[in-house]
């Protein structure tokens, strides 16, 4: 990244020129040993974008909102082909969300995301209180493990589409899905059954699980009503017998499985009259 020279010109300073700065302003100094301090400062390059003497614009800056971070960030800023970028990094708002000189928060950020993003997204902010599961990420604030604050080329600013972006930290899941028997749509779209904040269901299941599953499988169905010896979808929870994943048994039934039901011997236990 272009670096443009250190000072002004060629005015001959007492000292290290942040330590010039720092003799009237000791706040500053405090104020800028934080955790996340930006490189130019650290390096005590203060006139990278301040003029020492006076200037145009407030605050004794040599350029104003995001043209001063353009020097050094021009390639990040430039609008990528294809790509949506979030209203409040496009508009050059760049201040928004970090600090320039430094912050406790990774990023530099002038707040942790929960704040920061929310304060604007205050709709995610009311899913989350009122959802019965929370998604733990989203909770925690970790908003950018999954949404790119600047820009993407995906919808919703999102970093990566399903089911990569679940199975980045999901990892465990990965090898069964690359080698069982998968269940269609877990193997497209996480999103199909999970909400990525929070739900009104447990699990972040977007609808209750009769409802979901009905998306897609008749429960009317003869062959359903036969696979399920003629008892009523509505008195079943589904994923006792089924894992909506993955499966060693091409039925999706859960990993363990009491032999006689594995065999298929419904009437070794339950009386069949009900089927038709
Ligand atoms: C001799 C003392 C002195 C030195 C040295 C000094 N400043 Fe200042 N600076 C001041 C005073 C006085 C003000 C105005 C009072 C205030 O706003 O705090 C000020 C204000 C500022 C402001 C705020 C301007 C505004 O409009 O609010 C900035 C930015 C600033 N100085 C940056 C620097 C930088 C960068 C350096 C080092 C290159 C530096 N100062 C060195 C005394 C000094
Ligand atoms: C990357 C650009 C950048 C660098 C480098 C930088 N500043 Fe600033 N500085 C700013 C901006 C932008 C503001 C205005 C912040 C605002 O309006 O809230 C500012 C504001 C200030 C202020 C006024 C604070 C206030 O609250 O009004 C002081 C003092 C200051 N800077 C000192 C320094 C010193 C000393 C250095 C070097 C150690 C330095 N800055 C390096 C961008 C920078
Ligand atoms: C003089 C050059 C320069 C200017 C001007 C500049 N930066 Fe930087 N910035 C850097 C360098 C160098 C790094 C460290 C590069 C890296 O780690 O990739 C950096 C890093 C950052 C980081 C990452 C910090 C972290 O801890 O992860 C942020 C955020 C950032 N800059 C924001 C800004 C913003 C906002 C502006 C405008 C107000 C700005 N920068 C202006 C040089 C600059
Ligand atoms: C909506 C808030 C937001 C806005 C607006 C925003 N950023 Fe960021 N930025 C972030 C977050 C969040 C990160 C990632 C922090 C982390 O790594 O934890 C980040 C990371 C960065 C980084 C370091 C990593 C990287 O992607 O290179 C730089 C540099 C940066 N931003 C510069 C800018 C500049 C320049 C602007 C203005 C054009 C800007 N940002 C606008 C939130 C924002
Ligand atoms: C200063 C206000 C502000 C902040 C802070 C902010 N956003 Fe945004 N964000 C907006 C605006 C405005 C839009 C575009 C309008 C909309 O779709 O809501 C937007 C859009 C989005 C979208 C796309 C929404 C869609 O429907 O396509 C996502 C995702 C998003 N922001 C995530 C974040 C994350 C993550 C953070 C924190 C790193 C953040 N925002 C911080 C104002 C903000
Ligand atoms: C685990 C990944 C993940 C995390 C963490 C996450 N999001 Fe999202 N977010 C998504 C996905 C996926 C969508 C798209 C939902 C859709 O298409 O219906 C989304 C959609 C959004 C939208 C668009 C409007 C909406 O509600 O659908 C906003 C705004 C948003 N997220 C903000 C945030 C904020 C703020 C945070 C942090 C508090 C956050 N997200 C954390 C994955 C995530
Ligand atoms: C940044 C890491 C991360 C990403 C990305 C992520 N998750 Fe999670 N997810 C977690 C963590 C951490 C938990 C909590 C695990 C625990 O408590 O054992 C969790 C829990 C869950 C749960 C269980 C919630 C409950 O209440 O039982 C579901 C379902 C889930 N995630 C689905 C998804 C989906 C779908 C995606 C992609 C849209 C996704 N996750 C992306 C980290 C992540
Ligand atoms: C067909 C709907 C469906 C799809 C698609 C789906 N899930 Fe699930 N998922 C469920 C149901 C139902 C549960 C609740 C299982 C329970 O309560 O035992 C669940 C539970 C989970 C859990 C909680 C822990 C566990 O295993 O019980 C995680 C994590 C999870 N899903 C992640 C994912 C990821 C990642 C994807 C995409 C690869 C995905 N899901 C796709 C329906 C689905
Ligand atoms: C988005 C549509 C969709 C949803 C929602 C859905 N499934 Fe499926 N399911 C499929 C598809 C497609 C197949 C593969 C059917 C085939 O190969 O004939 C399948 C296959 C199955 C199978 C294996 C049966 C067979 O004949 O191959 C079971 C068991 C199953 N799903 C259970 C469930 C359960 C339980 C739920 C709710 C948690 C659910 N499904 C939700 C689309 C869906
Ligand atoms: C008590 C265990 C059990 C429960 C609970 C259960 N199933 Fe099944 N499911 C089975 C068995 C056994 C089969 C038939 C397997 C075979 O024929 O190899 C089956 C087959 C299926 C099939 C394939 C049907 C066909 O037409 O071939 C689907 C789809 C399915 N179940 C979905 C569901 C859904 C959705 C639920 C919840 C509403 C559910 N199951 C609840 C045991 C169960
Ligand atoms: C080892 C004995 C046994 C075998 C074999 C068996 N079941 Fe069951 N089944 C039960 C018991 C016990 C219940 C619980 C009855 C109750 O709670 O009222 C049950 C309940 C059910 C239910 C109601 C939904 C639920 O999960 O509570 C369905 C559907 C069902 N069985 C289907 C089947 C099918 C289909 C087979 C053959 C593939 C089968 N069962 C084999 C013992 C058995």
């Amino acid at each position: 990244m272009p670096q443009p020279a250190r000072g002004d010109g060629p005015g001959i300073l007492k000292a290290r020129q942040e330590r010039v700065c720092y003799e009237c302003h000791p706040d500053a100094e405090a104020d800028f040993s934080k955790s996340r301090t930006h490189q130019p400062v650290l390096s005590g390059n203060c006139t990278a974008c301040h003029r020492a003497h006076g200037g145009k614009e407030a605050k004794l800056l040599s350029k104003s909102g995001a043209a001063l971070c353009s020097e050094c960030h021009g390639e990040m800023m430039k609008e990528q082909p294809g790509a949506t970028g979030h209203a409040p990094f496009s508009g050059g708002d760049c201040q928004t969300c970090h600090d320039p000189h430094a912050s406790d928060a990774d990023g530099m950020l002038t707040a942790k995301e929960q704040q920061l993003c929310l304060e604007c997204h205050s709709d995610v902010a009311d899913v989350i209180k009122a959802g019965k599961s929370v998604h733990k990420p989203a909770v925690d604030g970790e908003c950018s493990k999954c949404h790119s604050p600047h820009q993407t080329k995906l919808n919703r600013l999102l970093l990566a589409p399903s089911p990569d972006l679940c199975l980045a930290c999901h990892t465990q899941m990965k090898e069964p899905l690359a080698t069982l028997q998968v269940h269609a749509p877990a193997a497209r779209d996480c999103q199909r059954c999970h909400a990525p904040h929070a739900a009104a269901q447990a699990a972040l299941l977007a609808q209750p699980q009769q409802t979901l599953c009905a998306e897609c499988h008749d429960y009317q169905a003869a062959s359903f009503k036969d696979a399920h010896i003629g008892i009523e979808a509505a008195a079943m929870s589904c994923q006792s017998c089924h894992n909506p994943h993955f499966s060693n048994d091409p039925k999706l039934f859960q990993k363990e499985v009491h032999a006689p039901f594995a065999s298929r011997s419904c009437e070794e236990c339950h009386t069949l009259a009900q089927k038709k």
